[in-house]
């Protein structure tokens, strides 16, 4: 039987929703964006404080909606690098949930730090999973962004 591919993800200012969409297109899967109750403040010294106080106190915020992953075998969880972690709403999102028995595979768009602590910090609040070898890309990945996921993808799926 065919593996169900979800790719769930947060996004502040577009990046990783790119990167999701191109993961989306090549495993032919469904798209969910995890959106908090509250937005995040657009603008960038407000966000970065608004993180730095979130992520230090442990910080879950309230989740617009939610997705059955039940039927999914395979949940990409995309998320930018927020202080060398993922932001906030994609922690509460993996804590929401039972991974047991699925496969779990992170991804992030970030400013230069790369995958920071979010492939341990995913491993460690996805319960159950088997965790694979996750991706990261600097900002949007620009016009390269598919061949890289197309490449990583490649090396995940052996
Ligand atoms: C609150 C905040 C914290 C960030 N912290 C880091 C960091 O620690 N390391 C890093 O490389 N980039 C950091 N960045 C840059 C983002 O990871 C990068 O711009 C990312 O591509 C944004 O993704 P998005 O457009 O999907 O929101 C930070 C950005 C924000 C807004």
């Amino acid at each position: 039987m065919k593996q169900k591919n979800l790719v769930v993800y947060y996004t502040h200012s577009a990046n990783t929703r790119k990167i999701a969409e191109i993961i989306n297109e090549q495993v032919d899967g469904t798209l969910f964006e995890i959106i908090p109750t509250q937005p995040y403040p657009a603008g960038y010294d407000d966000v970065v404080k608004q993180a730095k106080k979130e992520i230090n106190a442990g910080h879950r915020p309230a989740l617009m909606s939610d997705i059955d992953i039940a039927a999914y075998d395979v949940i990409y969880v995309g998320t930018p690098n927020w202080w060398s972690t993922m932001a906030p709403p994609v922690a509460a999102f993996l804590e929401a949930h039972d991974f047991g028995g699925k496969t779990v595979v992170p991804f992030c768009t970030h400013g230069g730090g790369g995958m920071a602590h979010i492939q341990k910090d995913v491993e460690k609040l996805s319960d159950g999973a088997q965790v694979l070898a996750g991706f990261d890309i600097y900002g949007s990945g620009g016009s390269n962004a598919a061949s890289a996921v197309e490449k990583w993808l490649k090396e995940v799926q052996k």
